[in-house]
């Protein structure tokens, strides 16, 4: 599912690198973005979410999504006022699917110029290698989607009329209200906390950290640090659950990040914490992610958007590491880890060397004259990746 705009070119990118790296699959192309809201006024058409369903394990590169009106104004004049509205498809395939369980490894490799830097005690300079993975539940929370302005009257009644809401919103008018809502569940929620340390298991990650702020969301990260406390008491009792609360720990990234292993969290907080410490290791270019469901889809993409600044240049420069990642993340899903490990040294050994390096690595600014100023193109990024395998 290559998308729009830089989604397209990594994507290419990144299954050359598979191809090169000998794993063998047969690719289909999956329909999705924006071409397809504008030509059938869905961006997720049917035909491909029968495809994910049938072969269960996608690649995806970014989507463009756009406000209610401009989305409008660029349907097929035939589509108009037809009642189509656009939603966001990658969105949609995380609802469809159901997958909860999303996963952003950030890793630092030796030599990325673009590693966090800090100040040690004796005013030198500390390069910590971080090496954290953010569990991030996908589906529910403030994420969950349900919410109104001006709300129902059942939902108004409930704030009018319960004891601890009426001080607040007992006298607000309803058309002044907007509520989002923050529901958990205790079935994501266990597959969260679960997920999250059978991979510290497999893996050998010292510690789980459950990112969130029971002492004062009570209901929700009150629940969440509650089952977290049993599921590590009853089946992880060897390795250490910590609890952190998200403002703080966003504090703690630039003092300690070298002491966090696995991070589990609901979707808003994990969101916030996966971009934080992606920011550690060099930010869009790298940070990849995993998504899966209880029934075995799999879906593997870039954090990043589709950049549309930079779709059009005549030389691509963005980094396809980030994807590259992404299909390494859906190699170790299938068990291919041979080729996965090899993948990895592969961009570790590029980065180590320094000697090819995308336009973010060198600190430029994105305009296509990177290329002449000596960064490396996504196709040649790629490039090198094949030729360390
Ligand atoms: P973006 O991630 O597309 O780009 C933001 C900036 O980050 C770029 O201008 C560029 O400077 C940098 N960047 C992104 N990817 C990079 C890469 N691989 N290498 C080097 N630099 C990179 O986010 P933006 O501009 O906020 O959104 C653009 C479009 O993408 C919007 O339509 C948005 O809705 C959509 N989007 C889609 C996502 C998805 O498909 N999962 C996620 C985020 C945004
Ligand atoms: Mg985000």
């Amino acid at each position: 599912m290559p998308g729009d705009g830089i989604g397209k070119v990594v994507l290419q990118e990144a299954i050359r690198v598979l191809d090169a790296a000998g794993f063998e699959a047969n690719y289909v192309n999956g329909d999705i973005g924006w071409d397809f809201w504008c030509k059938e006024g869905n961006p997720l058409p049917d035909r491909t979410l029968k495809l994910l369903q049938e072969h269960k394990i996608g690649l995806f590169g970014a989507i463009t999504s756009k406000p209610k009106e401009e989305a409008a104004n660029e349907l097929d004049p035939s589509l108009k006022d037809k009642g189509f509205t656009y939603s966001s498809p990658i969105v949609g395939l995380r609802q469809y699917f159901n997958l909860d369980i999303c996963v952003r490894p950030c890793k630092s490799y030796k030599g990325n110029p673009l590693n966090f830097i800090r100040r040690g005690a004796d005013g030198g300079v500390e390069e910590p290698m971080v090496d954290v993975v953010i569990f991030r539940q996908n589906t529910e929370g403030l994420y969950g989607g349900v919410e109104w302005s001006n709300p129902p009257d059942q939902v108004y009644e409930a704030l009018r009329t319960h004891k601890k809401f009426v001080q607040n919103f007992g006298n607000v008018p309803k058309e002044e209200i907007s509520v989002s809502t923050r529901i958990f569940t205790k079935k994501a929620t266990e597959r969260i906390l679960r997920a999250a340390f059978e991979y510290a298991q497999k893996y050998g990650y010292k510690s789980v950290t459950l990112c969130e702020k029971p002492n004062v969301i009570r209901e929700t990260s009150g629940m969440m640090y509650r089952m977290a406390k049993e599921i590590q008491k009853k089946d992880f009792p060897q390795i250490p659950l910590y609890n952190t609360n998200i403002d703080a720990q966003m504090m703690w990234l630039t003092k300690n990040p070298e002491e966090y292993g696995i991070i589990v969290a609901g979707n808003m907080f994990g969101d916030i914490a996966s971009d934080g410490f992606a920011g550690l290791i060099g930010g869009l270019g790298f940070a990849c992610s995993a998504q899966f469901s209880a029934d075995g889809i799999g879906v593997f993409e870039p954090t990043h958007g589709s950049a549309p600044k930079y779709a059009d240049f005549p030389v691509s420069i963005v980094n396809p590491m980030a994807m590259i990642e992404s299909a390494v993340m859906m190699l170790e899903y299938l068990g291919e880890y041979e080729i996965a490990t090899r993948i990895r040294k592969a961009i570790a050994a590029v980065i180590a060397e320094g000697k090819v390096k995308t336009y973010d690595m060198m600190k430029m600014t994105g305009k296509p004259d990177v290329i002449d100023r000596g960064a490396a193109s996504t196709h040649q990024m790629a490039d090198a990746v094949i030729a360390k395998l």
